[in-house]
């Protein structure tokens, strides 16, 4: 049971305290127990606590929007925010707004949504249908209507037999794309795509996977091509967790349509944000004049008072700066030095991620890089000594084949120290090694 928080540290009922190393689940960005955000929010409820966005806005709603597009980079001036209560909530939004989209400017057969295998993009039924994480669908199949899902570069277990940092065998992935899309046209030859959704970067699923150098943009290209629209999930990634306003800054990509959560409000209240570019919003407006989607807590009043005062406090403490693992001196760098140390240990085959968004995998064997067995549940065996150190890790099956591999996600607020980074790597060691001696 957990009563309090405090920066990185979390307090349950028996007064222990914890380390959130995860972020709860990626989500704490700016620290736990901000006074300023709950004052933020309780001013909000004071003044109005809400209203339905079919009868009015709110200056807090307009404000933050205006701020979000311009944190959103030049790409996405002119364009306009959507916001929901969380991100699967926000991935149904975008998936249907690719939709109307298409069929607003005259397209209208397209309606497939393409994604990659591996992947994750929520709860609920149409993103569990683009979600790739075998585990988290598997049950609810029958009841979701799927399209194709490509390929995705994993560098550590890469299928080609690359000596080119993956650079080539990312082209090759990127193919798939522009075959999915030939494929769909079935017999009809029509175009029947209407976006693709991906991750910039992996993840729960895979655990901080990053994509091979010039395979972001060679997805893009394919999708303007095509005229598919590109759509990034960075409810992870986003909000300054990779060391950039948002993830695909890193490989120089901009997509159509932006979904984020998590950070957007630092887990202070839910909150979900799909970021449009001025050319989805332009083509509705043109068009019929209204996006045909809408659901209660849309830009709930007291919600996006909580993210508009947690961006203010990204930006007052440079925070996106502070997860840069490129800069040294920053909180990322140290993290990526601090878990690069843990390559000597035999049960740790690969240390990935960038800026304060990381996976540690482990294996049975480092040469094979064959994977735990899966009923031994190593992760979630690591996880759990980690626990009983003080330290919340997020542990997680299925990077092998979906079913077998072993990873910790790791992804703290950015206000932690060099200290604490190093305190919590040393327990992250010893739990590794007491899992391991329980494993074998
Ligand atoms: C990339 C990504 N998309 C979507 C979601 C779903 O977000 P939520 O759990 O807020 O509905 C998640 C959750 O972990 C996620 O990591």
């Amino acid at each position: 049971m957990a009563v309090r928080g405090e920066g990185v540290y979390v307090w349950d009922a028996d007064g222990n305290r914890y380390l959130d190393f995860s972020g709860s689940a990626a989500v704490n960005f700016i620290g736990h127990g901000v006074r300023e955000i709950s004052d933020a929010m309780a001013e909000q409820a004071r003044q109005l606590e809400f209203v339905h966005s079919s009868q009015f806005t709110t200056p807090v709603a307009e404000e933050f929007a205006q701020e979000l597009l311009d944190f959103a980079g030049e790409h996405f001036a002119g364009g306009a925010v959507y916001f929901t209560c969380g991100g699967s909530e926000s991935v149904e939004t975008a998936l249907k707004l690719a939709r109307q989209y298409q069929v607003e400017i005259g397209e209208k057969s397209r309606y497939q949504i393409l994604s990659r295998q591996q992947s994750y993009h929520g709860a609920t039924l149409g993103a569990l249908a683009v979600s790739g994480n075998r585990k988290r669908r598997e049950i609810y199949l029958p009841i979701v209507r799927e399209f194709e899902h490509i390929g995705m570069p994993y560098c550590y277990r890469c299928a080609f037999d690359c000596t080119d940092s993956c650079y080539n065998c990312g082209q090759q992935y990127a193919a798939e794309l522009e075959r999915a899309i030939e494929a769909a046209k079935g017999a009809t030859s029509q175009n029947n795509v209407a976006g693709f959704i991906f991750e910039p970067m992996s993840g729960a699923t895979l655990g901080a996977v990053t994509p091979p150098p010039g395979y972001l943009q060679a997805v893009a290209d394919i999708c303007r091509r095509h005229g598919v629209l590109l759509i990034a999930d960075e409810v992870m990634t986003g909000m300054g967790r990779t060391g950039r306003n948002f993830a695909c800054e890193h490989w120089g990509t901009a997509p159509d349509i932006l979904v984020a959560a998590k950070g957007v409000s630092s887990g202070y209240a839910p909150l979900g944000a799909v970021i449009a570019s001025k050319k989805v919003v332009d083509a509705i407006a043109a068009g019929s004049g209204a996006f045909l989607h809408g659901f209660t807590y849309n830009a709930h009043p007291v919600s996006v008072a909580a993210g508009r005062a947690v961006l203010r406090r990204i930006r007052s403490l440079n925070l996106v700066h502070a997860a840069d693992s490129e800069s040294a001196g920053t909180a990322g760098s140290a993290l990526k030095i601090a878990l690069e140390s843990l390559r000597d240990l035999d049960a740790v085959g690969d240390v990935r991620g960038l800026g304060l968004l990381c996976g540690v995998e482990f294996v049975a064997d480092k040469k094979t890089k064959a994977p735990f067995a899966p009923e031994k549940n190593f992760a979630g065996l690591v996880g759990q000594a980690c626990q009983r150190r003080g330290l919340l890790v997020y542990p997680m099956q299925g990077c092998v084949d979906g079913v077998a591999g072993d990873h910790l996600l790791i992804a703290p607020p950015a206000v932690i120290t060099g200290e604490e980074i190093e305190w919590a790597v040393e327990q992250m060691r010893a739990a590794v090694l007491e899992s391991a001696a329980q494993a074998r």
